[in-house]
C-alpha cells in the first residue's frame, strides 16, 4: 500500500503521455514560454504500462490520462485499450481539450474509456479563440455534444474561472445543466502559467457561488467514490450538475489520494510543488519491479503536506502545465 507520511493513502495515478498540445491557453502556457520535450524524452507506451501495473501492485486502483492534449500522441487508442484491460484498475478516465473529440469518439469508446472530462472556459467563439490562441470552438462543442449523444456518463466540463476573462459567463455554464446532464466543474485558477490573468480580482469559489446563486437553490449532491475534492451541488430538477474545485480558497491536501507521472517520466507528489522522483531513468537502465516499487515508495514518502500556493502568488512553482497534466 502507498501511505504517506500524513496517513495519506494514494491510489491514484495521473499519467501525462505527452507534452504537446494543439491549443496555447492563456493560463497553461508556462512562464518563460514552452518547451518541448523530445520524443526520446518521453515515456513510451510500455514504460507507462509497466509503471502502471507497478502501482496497481502498490494498490494504485484509479489512472487518469492527461497531456498536453492526449489525443494528439500517436497510437493512443491501442494504448487506452491496453490500460483498460489492465487488471485491477476500477477507473480510468481520460481529460481533453476537445479538438480530436469528434473525430475519434469511437475510438475511445472502443477503447474501454467511459468517463471524460472535457476542457472549455467560454461559450463564446470569439473567445475561445483569444484564450486558446485557436479557432475551435465549434469543433470541441460539436464533440461535446457527441459525446453526450454516445453515451458517456458522465462528460464533465472543466472550466477554469479566469478573472476579467470569463467570469461574465460563469451563469451561463451552470443554466448548462438546467437542461442538460453535462457535470460542470468550476476550477479555481493556479496562478502558474502566464500573467496574463489578472491575479488582483477575486475568483475564487465563494464569489462564483454568489453569481450562481441567482439561478435557483444549490442542492448538495454526495460525493461518489471516484470524485475527489470536488463540492457537487444541482440545481432542483435540472438533468446535469455543477461543482467546485478549490485548490485555493480551500485546498484539499490533507484528503489528496494521488500522484503524477509527468510525461518525461517522473513521479511527482503534488502538482503544486516542483518536487519529483526521477523514473525514467532507472526504468531505463534495466531496474527490477522492486526497484521500481522502491521509487513509488519513495516519491509517496516526500508527499509534502499541503502547498502553498495563493491566488497571486506562484513563487516555488517552475514545473510546466502541459507537461504534468494539470
Ligand atoms: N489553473 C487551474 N486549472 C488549470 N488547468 C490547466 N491550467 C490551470 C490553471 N493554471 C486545468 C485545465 C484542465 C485541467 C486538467 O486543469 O483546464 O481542464
Amino acid at each position: 500500500m502507498l501511505i504517506d507520511r500524513y496517513k495519506r493513502i494514494i491510489n491514484y495515478l495521473r499519467v501525462s503521455i505527452t507534452d504537446r498540445c494543439n491549443l496555447e491557453c492563456i493560463y497553461c502556457v508556462p512562464y518563460g514560454g514552452r518547451t518541448k520535450l523530445l520524443h526520446k524524452e518521453i515515456l513510451r507506451y510500455e514504460e507507462i504500462l509497466r509503471i502502471v501495473k507497478t502501482g496497481i501492485c502498490l494498490g494504485i486502483s484509479k489512472v487518469r490520462i492527461t497531456g498536453g492534449e492526449p489525443l494528439t500522441r500517436k497510437g493512443v487508442y491501442e494504448f487506452l485499450s491496453k490500460l483498460t484491460s489492465l487488471d485491477g484498475l476500477s477507473d480510468v478516465s481520460l481529460t481533453t481539450n476537445g479538438v480530436l473529440l469528434k473525430q475519434n469518439i469511437d475510438k475511445i469508446q472502443d477503447a474501454g474509456i467511459k468517463r471524460i472530462n472535457i476542457s472549455i472556459d467560454t461559450l463564446y467563439k470569439e473567445k475561445f479563440k483569444k484564450i486558446t490562441g485557436h479557432d475551435y470552438f465549434h469543433l470541441v462543442w460539436e464533440g461535446i455534444n457527441l459525446a453526450l449523444k454516445k453515451g458517456f456518463n458522465p462528460v464533465k466540463l472543466n472550466v477554469v474561472a479566469l478573472p476579467g476573462i470569463n467570469d461574465d459567463e460563469l451563469t451561463a455554464f451552470a443554466r448548462l445543466t438546467l437542461t442538460n446532464p453535462f457535470h460542470i466543474r468550476f476550477i479555481e485558477y493556479m496562478p502558474i502559467g502566464a500573467d496574463i490573468i489578472n491575479t488582483n480580482k477575486r475568483l475564487l469559489v465563494p464569489e462564483i457561488k454568489a453569481y450562481l446563486s441567482d439561478i435557483g437553490e444549490m442542492i448538495p449532491v454526495k460525493n461518489g467514490i471516484n470524485d475527489g475534492p470536488v463540492m457537487r451541488y444541482k440545481y432542483k430538477g435540472a438533468a446535469g450538475e455543477i461543482g467546485f474545485i478549490t485548490p485555493i480558497s480551500n485546498h484539499f491536501c490533507s484528503t489528496c489520494n494521488r500522484l503524477r507521472l509527468t510525461a518525461s517520466g517522473h513521479l511527482r507528489p503534488c502538482l503544486l510543488s516542483d518536487r519529483q522522483v526521477d523514473l525514467k531513468t532507472p526504468l531505463r537502465s534495466g531496474a527490477s519491479d522492486k526497484e521500481i516499487s522502491d521509487i513509488f515508495l519513495k516519491a509517496v514518502a516526500c508527499k509534502i503536506l499541503e502547498h502553498n500556493l495563493t491566488a497571486a502568488d506562484s513563487s516555488g512553482i517552475i514545473g510546466q502545465m502541459q507537461a504534468i497534466g494539470g
